[in-house]
């Protein structure tokens, strides 16, 4: 499914300057690193700076002082490479300005669009000093060496034999100290090959981290003060780590060794496939008080013809059938998802099927995007491609149904008392804000000290995109 997309252009600059100091005797060099998309490319972005700062290399707020610039991309939707080209345009500028000044800049191009173009790149923008897949990220170091010595560009898109998670450095207080929600990798690429989909060519194979790598990573996160930890994969319900009896674990039983952690509240995981919804983790719903009622399960279409097309394995009644059963473990259980409207085949028939699961599932938050072709991917050269006014149409009114059914899920909240994670302070004066179970910002008035407490709220306002609260008496968690 690829991950929820965290924002097209949202930038973040790696760790701090409070990080681990660099190695003793090297020199310190600033660091900028721009993310675009999911989550995994945010996760994967502080563990490229993990691998860089025994080099010296430090977060710096800003490309003009960096001395070396990763841009971090996304291949999953629209015009991936133009925007690409169209920022490392501007990166250039940079580069050619610290040149004048005789600083020397290295830029690197990271993530899908570097996997999938990586030789495009490289012809079209040669002052790009450093092309890397995802896959590559724990070879960074090697490669800036090799950068500096060549003074040629190096291209590293394979998929390598070793796994990444393997050569990457233990992190002592991986992604932003202070944080009290981090992300956590446990699974990457994909077998599925969705018609549309270009992440199994970009993210190849897929894989699991072995269990107690990730249990490990977790319990530091938690001594660090992480309260809520995030599972990451592109189809985290197909995790098949290695267990430490050399057994099987699927993310029903991770999910119940992750909750035994004392001091993590709560746990999600983003993306799931309805194919992988096996009846142990439906079970872990009920089972299990950290694992969030709140759950991004796409489904892209309602009707089973083009869910056929798709290569999805499964029919708009397999999913009814799922849901079932999760609010039948979990009633309070909510769900997210994403649609792709205009996949060659679509007719309005089809999508009127897709409207109709709409209305029957019910979804308090969920994507919506036009289909748009992937070179390389079956999708791409089917006949019958939907036009573009029409794909216009249709995500004109399954966004408005969707719209709809999340403003009347908000709703639904005002007057009753939900837990609250309050991870910062608010944008008003002597407001607190956190996260409700179901992924909604809430404010409320409270002083600093309640930050990274959990504490009822009773909701009282809903706002376009969040809520207002005010705290009960009684805490949750002290
Ligand atoms: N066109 C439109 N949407 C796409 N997605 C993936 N590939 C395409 C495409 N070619 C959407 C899917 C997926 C989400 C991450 O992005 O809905 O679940
Ligand atoms: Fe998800 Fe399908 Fe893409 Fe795999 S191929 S990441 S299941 S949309």
């Amino acid at each position: 499914m690829g991950l929820r997309c965290a924002g097209t252009t949202a930038a973040m600059t790696g760790l701090p300057p409070s990080s681990p100091s660099p190695a003793r005797g090297l020199p310190a060099r600033g660091l900028h690193v721009i993310t675009w998309g999911c989550q995994m490319n945010v996760y994967d972005s502080a563990r490229m700076s993990d691998v860089l700062r025994p080099l010296g290399y430090q977060p710096v707020e800003t490309p003009e002082a960096a001395d070396m610039i990763i841009l971090n991309t996304c291949h999953i939707r629209d015009r991936a490479a133009e925007k690409v080209f169209s920022e490392l345009g501007r990166l250039r500028k940079i580069k050619d300005e610290r040149t004048a000044h005789g600083e020397q800049t290295i830029i690197a191009v990271a993530g899908c669009v570097a996997q999938a173009e990586g030789q495009e790149i490289l012809a079209r923008a040669p002052y790009v000093d450093i092309v890397l897949g995802p896959q590559t990220y724990h070879r960074l170091p090697e490669m800036v060496a090799r950068a500096a010595r060549a003074g040629g560009a190096v291209i590293e898109t394979d998929f390598p034999a070793e796994q990444k998670f393997d050569f990457l450095p233990d992190a002592a207080a991986p992604q932003t100290p202070g944080n009290l929600t981090a992300f956590l990798t446990i699974q990457e690429g994909c077998d599925k090959f969705c018609s549309f989909c270009v992440v199994p060519y970009t993210r190849g194979a897929e894989v699991s981290r072995p269990v107690a790598s990730v249990l490990a990573e977790a319990r530091r996160m938690v001594e660090s003060g992480v309260r809520e930890i995030s599972l990451l994969g592109q189809n985290v319900n197909a995790y098949h780590g290695a267990g430490p009896q050399g057994d099987v674990w699927g993310l029903a039983q991770l999910a119940e060794a992750l909750a035994a952690i004392p001091g993590l509240n709560r746990i999600r995981y983003a993306t799931s496939h309805p194919r992988d919804m096996d009846a142990a983790l439906i079970a872990a719903h009920r089972d299990i008080p950290a694992l969030m009622p709140f759950l991004h399960l796409p489904v892209q279409s309602g009707s089973d013809k083009i869910l056929r097309a798709m290569n999805r394995g499964h029919t708009a009644d397999d999913y009814r059938e799922i849901v079932r059963k999760l609010h039948e473990a979990r009633p309070d259980l909510a769900l997210s998802s994403d649609f792709i409207v205009g996949h060659p085949g679509e007719t309005d028939e089809d999508f009127e099927a897709t409207m109709q699961l709409v209305r029957d599932v019910t979804f308090a938050q969920a994507y919506s995007f036009k289909y748009s072709p992937r070179p390389g991917t079956p999708a791409a050269g089917a006949p019958l491609q939907v036009p573009e006014d029409v794909k216009d149409a249709r995500l004109q009114a399954l966004q408005a149904l969707l719209r709809e059914q999340q403003d009347a899920f908000n709703q639904s909240l005002v007057g009753q008392t939900v837990p609250v994670l309050f991870t910062s302070e608010g944008r008003k004066p002597g407001q607190i804000s956190g996260r409700s179970p179901w992924l909604q910002p809430v404010h409320v008035t409270g002083t600093p000290d309640l930050i990274g407490q959990e504490l009822p709220v009773r909701i009282t306002e809903r706002l376009t995109n969040s809520l207002n609260g005010v705290l009960e008496e009684e805490k949750v968690y002290a």
